[in-house]
């Protein structure tokens, strides 16, 4: 059957251009964070681990400041940025769910609801990533924005904070250095098992981008670049299907 398609402007600049640049710095991240994991294996000095460390922080920086921006135009932007259109929480998803597992709608304005749950999950995984990272880029190399309120809760001398270095214990008292330890400790199990998930998580996004995309055929993945899917006519006239 042949199907009259027309083009529909769907995903806003804002949104192609935080996409993008997650996916570079989730990458970068990952890559980084591999071979911090696997320092001994891939034969790290302790000066190559405070470099790496900082430029995974660095790096982390430009990924929080970009999800902060995506989390707030959830709440202020407009159409398909905000969270009752992308996420999974709107009245009728379970209906949308049984129609889409019996292949009964063929195109979405926005995510399927498949691709709703996906980017629940992504997202939500994503700020546990950086909040727990940030933390722990305040007790271990002192990185802001918590890095000098540990380093002052560790130091001998308060008003010497400065000669506080990473791996270094000079003017470090040995308690108050373990009791942030144990702060820590619940971050960087959180930091681990949640990186462990996105390598999950991240292909299986890739995977559901790629069996939405042949089923269907409206160009999403070019939608995430130049903003446009193509719609099938009806599917763009029938408000109930705005989704
Ligand atoms: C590090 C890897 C990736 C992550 C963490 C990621 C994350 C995300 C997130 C959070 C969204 C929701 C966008 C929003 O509403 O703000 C999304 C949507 C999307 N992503 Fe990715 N993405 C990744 C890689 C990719 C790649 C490589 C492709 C291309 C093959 C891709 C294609 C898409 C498409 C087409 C959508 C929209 C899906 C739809 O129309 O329902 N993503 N992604």
């Amino acid at each position: 059957m042949n199907i009259t398609r027309e083009q529909v402007f769907v995903w806003s600049r804002k949104i192609r251009l935080f996409h993008w640049i997650n996916v570079i710095a989730i990458l970068l991240l990952i890559a980084i964070g591999t071979i911090i994991l696997n320092g001994k294996m891939f034969g790290v000095s302790t000066d190559g681990k405070i470099l790496l460390k900082t430029i995974h922080v660095i790096v982390g920086y430009v990924f929080a400041s970009n999800l902060i921006f995506r989390l707030i135009i959830g709440f202020v932007g407009k159409s398909n940025e905000r969270w009752h259109k992308i996420l999974p929480f709107n009245k009728g998803f379970k209906a949308e769910l049984i129609e889409f597992k019996q292949g009964k709608k063929l195109a979405y304005k926005g995510h399927n609801p498949a691709g709703k749950l996906m980017i629940l999950a992504l997202l939500s995984l994503m700020t546990v990533q950086m909040i727990s990272g940030l933390v722990i880029a305040g007790t271990d190399i002192y990185y802001p924005p918590f890095g000098h309120y540990f380093v002052e809760s560790i130091a001998i001398d308060k008003d010497n904070i400065a000669a506080i270095k990473p791996y270094s214990k000079v003017n470090v008292d040995e308690a108050s250095y373990q009791a942030m330890r144990e702060v820590r400790k619940p971050f960087i199990t959180a930091h681990v098992y949640v990186f462990y998930c996105l390598l999950l998580l991240i292909p299986l996004h890739i995977i559901g981008v790629i069996i939405a995309e042949r089923r269907e055929k409206t160009a999403i993945v070019s939608a995430m670049f130049n903003g446009y899917k193509y719609l099938p006519k009806e599917t763009t006239n029938d408000k109930t299907k705005d989704s």
